[in-house]
């Protein structure tokens, strides 16, 4: 598998893509095993700059400050001092939760670090669930994984500690009804609510729950990924098997297609005497789910919804979590196949206007808004089928019998101020199209 050459700065900075071998047939490229990335600032002030944590996890156990030294605020939260877990925090969390876990770290960030000592954990509140916040992260926010700096000991006792943290009473049990993923993911079935408000219902769905505590909600009548969470993962007390409920997502939304609700979606078109025709919106019949080793996959057949391009193309579609120096979210790669000669796949479908760049085996394109999103789509192995893009579109030449391995990276969590600028495009293309 030809593995691509990343500039060493960029290794560094990202740390991302560490490939992990799979079992199974899929050729997954790399699994994004993120490790505690200090989220690069180019576009921060230097004060700004969140501490290495990677760094700060090396340098543990931290020397213990004299008694007087030690701030007012931990001797009034009776912590004591020569706690070794305690010591953990203040080196790799203070920074961003705060000495006393109250949320106020000096670190500063776009999206407030939480704070403990009101109990109550948005992405799970189980002990199980926090070792595994602390472990992967939270994939499309700040919140740095683990896996790596520290020990599954040390994260267990972290997870204690910050529960500790908060009131007594809080809750630290899953309900009975609830769906808790651990070690491999999780497939179910049944309609999913509207996203977000004002989005549509779809009655069939499919919720697939992974490891990394990231949920992925398919459509499955045309098969097409419609949200994406981090948390929690299902309720099943709402679907009792009558079919009127919707699946009880327990979830934070972390992406939803909003504005450009096609987002993802992939167009069909022939090639003409090398040329591109033009482009087809398609349909997507789902085939099969399922999970191999540790990754769920999702298969469906594309076709053309027009009859100028025949045939058909076999996809098989896998979505984990993706952090890199630019960012966090997730990433959605198809591996896709036709016996068909002469057809291209275009990705992703987004309106000529969104400022894009292009370089080459990929398409950078920035969304805009509150809450702004890159979304790249590359060709992992390119062996010159990258035909050109059209605006922010990939168009990749299908090559008969051949599989062809196609990655959408949606960046949910920006490096904060990030904006299109010249700059920032040159990061881009550094960080994707090397
Ligand atoms: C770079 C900043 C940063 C560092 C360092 C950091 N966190 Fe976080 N953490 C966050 C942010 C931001 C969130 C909230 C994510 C959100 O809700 O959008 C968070 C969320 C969490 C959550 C999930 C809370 C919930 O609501 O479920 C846990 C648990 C957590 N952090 C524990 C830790 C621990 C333990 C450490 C140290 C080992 C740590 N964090 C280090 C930024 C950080």
């Amino acid at each position: 598998m030809p593995k691509r050459v990343l500039p060493p700065a960029f290794l560094i900075l990202s740390a991302c893509s560490i490939s992990t071998p799979q079992a199974g047939p899929p050729p997954v490229a790399s699994a994004a095993a993120a490790t505690p990335v200090a989220r690069s600032t180019a576009v921060t002030a230097p004060a700004a700059r969140p501490e290495p944590v990677a760094q700060a996890a090396s340098s543990t156990p931290v020397a213990k400050p004299a008694p007087e030294a030690r701030p007012a605020a931990v001797a009034d939260a009776g912590l004591a001092d020569s706690d070794p877990t305690r010591a953990l925090f203040v080196a790799n969390c203070a920074q961003c939760h705060g000495l006393r876990g109250d949320g106020e770290g000096v670190t500063q960030l776009d999206r407030k670090a939480r704070s403990f000592l009101a109990g109550g954990f948005s992405y799970g509140n189980t002990k199980d669930a926090i070792v595994r916040s602390i472990t992967h992260g939270i994939p499309g926010t700040p919140m740095p994984a683990f896996e790596k700096a520290l020990t599954a000991a040390q994260r267990a006792d972290l997870a204690a500690y910050v529960i500790g943290l908060g009131p007594e009473q809080i809750q630290v049990d899953a309900e009975e009804s609830e769906i808790v993923v651990r070690d491999l993911p999780v497939v179910v079935r049944g309609k999913l609510p509207p996203i977000v408000e004002g989005a549509p219902e779809w009655p069939r769905g499919i919720a697939i729950g992974t490891p990394e505590g990231l949920t992925f909600e398919y459509r499955a009548d045309d098969v097409q990924l419609v949200g994406v969470r981090a948390g929690r993962f299902v309720n099943r007390a709402d679907w009792g098997g009558r079919g009127g409920d919707p699946l009880g997502m327990l979830g934070q939304v972390l992406w939803s297609p909003g504005a450009v609700p096609r987002a993802m979606h992939a167009a069909l078109g022939h090639m003409r005497e090398g040329l591109p025709g033009p482009a087809f919106p398609s349909t997507a019949r789902l085939v099969a789910t399922a999970v191999v080793g540790n990754t769920a996959w999702i298969e469906y057949a594309l076709k053309s919804t027009d009859a100028s391009v025949p045939g058909s193309v076999a996809v098989r579609e896998q979505c984990q979590s993706f952090r890199n120096a630019l960012g966090s979210g997730f990433v959605q790669r198809r591996f896709v196949r036709t016996e068909e000669t002469g057809l291209y796949i275009g990705l992703p479908d987004l309106p000529a206007s969104v400022p894009s760049v292009f370089s080459g085996s990929c398409v950078c394109a920035f969304l805009a808004g509150e809450r702004p999103a890159l979304i790249v789509a590359r060709e992992e192995h390119t062996q010159g089928s990258v035909v050109r893009t059209e605006g922010p579109r990939l168009l990749v030449e299908l090559q008969r019998g051949r599989e062809h391995e196609i990655a959408l990276y949606v960046l949910t969590d920006l490096v904060p101020g990030t904006e299109w600028n010249a700059a920032m495009q040159e990061r881009v293309v550094r960080g994707f199209c090397p």
